[in-house]
């Protein structure tokens, strides 16, 4: 809900600001930026612009995610770093009018500590705060934080519109201060294309930047080589490995960057002969993650043509500016490339299974012929239907098509569905279960598939994860499976001197860096390096289903990379037995390795097995000191 008096801004384009108009500028620090549209170049200057930005505003907003180990999101990180050094800037913050939202989770230590340095150091420089810190707590995954901290934006909502009120419309302008505000729904524009009369390329969702580095404005699109299943067949759970073949990556590079990789990118409708083919092999290390790109599944992707009453195979493109090619206004999420089949674009780009955010609802009551439908729409996004929003959508974890098909007249129109109603389908995040040392053209995943029923009855499937349940292998098929992908860099790191001891703890999937940290190891080891002492603690339910990687596992500790490898079996006896208690069973060797400086590394569920891991480690401490 914009005052039409603020010009939200989501570029760098300065939008021309009249004597009547006061400008709100929006930093996002998210890692879904790509789909709000916001996080672009604003945090990507160079680091002697940030001053210069950030003097011209006198009134911004900064929401910011923390992420990890209480570090920015990659699109803030250098933002952060430049901000937080120190340097002497009172004067001219002064003239600067803020608000900090930030973005975490409560399960880590460091929560919303990004936003809160941000919102503190803003403060102490002499910038007015406008409202307090909203502090979002996304319980569910980092990389869906926007949405799922929309909440908080709502609660701040009722603090944060008043007092935005008398900065945008004066003291003087009171009376109109209680006039609501009306939410301008965002769209695209659409064009159709006639299939038989232009070439077109539908395996575009991948663009360069034109300087051999990817990331998740620029992925990179890789052949699935390998795909196969860890769980047995006894298992009614499933666990997938999965190797990207990074040789022989395919980029499509848009002709302009290459010209001028420093220009911003922003991929336009053109004819296929103006791209250029590289082929560059993205590189990573042991310890880093890879976002990709998934497709929702064709069962999904049909039934959402079948909502908005549109063919699978309509060829159309979306486009944010006017014929005339002036800007359609608003703040857009850049289009996708186009054209393309809408069977393509429902499965590449629109979030159809998270729950519909309250804009949504807006829009779909806006497109909605039966007004019974159209008021209930709307009720449930007002502040009225707050509670009956937080339990019958989001508490029920209803997916925007099943909110759809209890609203069956509301159609909306295409430019407007992608703009306004399903978000950007985001990438996922995986802990690299490889190392470059051991497999130096192959990225690996160990993903557990996502699938159960919601609260609802219907059952859920994750997207990603059943996109590599379902892929198929290079090794099987010349037709195989293929992703956009791009490396994003961590901090979870062996020691530098391979001869410091290192303990592992990581139960199911939690495994996967950890293999990567093996495969380093023993590689390191042919080099002829001293590795330390290296314990792993693993856990399964039972050994004759979900032992992933069993043998690889027992060679490693054949091959000396491993020195101890200790296994908690959670459903074989009649006790629960977890990795803690197998650390409690080791404690004085645990707190030897400890006290020789040793790395404690931890990876898999954060909310219950790594927090009872962190006391279990207190306990050790306590009685081995
Ligand atoms: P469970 O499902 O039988 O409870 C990998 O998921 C392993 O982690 C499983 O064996 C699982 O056991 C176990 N696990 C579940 N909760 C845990 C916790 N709080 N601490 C340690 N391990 C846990």
């Amino acid at each position: 809900v914009v005052p039409k008096t603020v010009s939200l801004k989501d570029d760098d384009e300065e939008e021309d600001v009249g004597p009547d108009k006061v400008k709100l500028t929006v930093f996002f620090g998210t890692q879904t930026g790509t789909a709000e549209g916001f996080a672009k170049d604003d945090y990507a200057a160079d680091d002697d612009q940030y001053e210069e930005k950030l003097k011209k505003e006198t009134l911004a907003f900064f929401m910011v995610a923390t992420y990890g180990d209480g570090e920015p999101t990659d699109n803030a990180a250098r933002f952060y770093k430049w901000f937080t050094e120190g340097k002497e800037r009172e004067p001219w913050l002064q003239q600067l009018t803020y608000g900090v939202f930030g973005l975490g989770n409560r399960q880590y230590e460091h929560f919303n500590k990004i936003g809160k340095i941000i919102d503190e150091q803003l403060s102490e420089q002499g910038a007015k705060r406008i409202v307090q810190i909203g502090l979002g707590d996304d319980d569910q995954c980092i990389e869906d934080d926007f949405t799922a901290c929309e909440n908080v934006v709502d609660c701040r909502r009722e603090q944060l519109w008043p007092e935005l009120d008398l900065i945008l419309r004066g003291d003087d302008d009171a009376e109109s201060a209680h006039t609501p505000y009306t939410a301008a729904i965002p769209e695209y524009r659409v064009v159709t294309h006639d299939p038989a009369m232009i070439s077109y390329e539908d395996n575009h969702a991948v663009v360069a930047n034109g300087d051999a580095s990817y990331d998740i404005h620029h992925p990179c699109r890789v052949n699935v080589a390998v795909q196969r299943e860890l769980h047995t067949a006894e298992s009614d759970r499933s666990c997938i490995h999965l190797e990207f073949d990074l040789s022989g990556t395919v980029v499509i590079v848009p002709f302009y960057a290459k010209r001028n990789p420093s220009t911003s990118l922003k991929f336009m409708v053109q004819p296929i002969e103006t791209l250029i083919i590289e082929s560059i092999c993205p590189r990573y290390e042991t310890g880093d993650h890879v976002g990709v790109f998934a497709e929702n599944c064709d069962e999904t992707v049909e039934e959402a043509a079948k909502l908005l009453g549109q063919p699978l195979d309509l060829l159309f493109s979306i486009h944010s500016d006017k014929e005339d090619g002036t800007s359609l206004g608003g703040s857009l999420p850049p289009p996708f490339p186009g054209p393309c089949t809408l069977r393509s674009a429902l499965a590449r780009y629109a979030d159809l299974l998270n729950p519909p955010r309250k804009a949504a609802l807006i829009a779909l009551a806006a497109h909605a012929s039966e007004t019974s439908e159209a008021e209930k729409l709307k009720f449930l996004a007002s502040p009225q239907g707050k509670d009956e929003y937080s339990h019958w959508v989001v508490g029920s974890q209803r997916s925007l098509l099943e909110v759809m098909a209890e609203f069956p007249s509301a159609k909306p129109p295409l430019g407007v569905f992608f703009a306004a109603v399903a978000p950007r389908l985001q990438p996922r995040y995986y802990s690299i279960s490889s190392s470059p040392r051991f497999a130096p053209s192959r990225v690996h995943v160990t993903c557990a598939l996502v699938y159960g029923a919601s609260p609802t009855g219907r059952i859920h499937k994750g997207v990603c994860s059943t996109w590599m349940k379902n892929a198929v292998p290079l090794e099987r098929h010349n037709a195989c499976s293929w992703a956009p992908i791009f490396i994003r860099p961590s901090n979870f790191k062996l020691p530098a001197d391979p001869s410091i001891p290192i303990i592992m703890v990581g139960p199911g999937t939690g495994l996967a860096p950890f293999r990567g940290f093996l495969q380093e190891r023993l590689a390191l080891k042919r080099e002829g390096a001293q590795l330390g002492p290296a314990i792993l603690f693993f856990g399964c339910r039972n050994r004759r289903m979900d032992f992933i990687y069993e043998n690889e596992l027992n060679d490693f500790v054949d091959q000396g990379v491993i020195s101890e490898l200790i296994v908690a079996f959670s459903r074989e006896g009649p006790q629960k037995d977890y990795v803690q208690y197998k650390m409690t069973e080791k404690a004085a060797q645990v707190w030897s390795l400890i006290s020789q400086e040793g790395y404690l590394y931890v990876c898999g569920d954060a909310k219950g097995m790594a927090r009872d891991v962190h006391r279990t480690l207190h306990t050790i401490v306590q009685t081995q000191v």
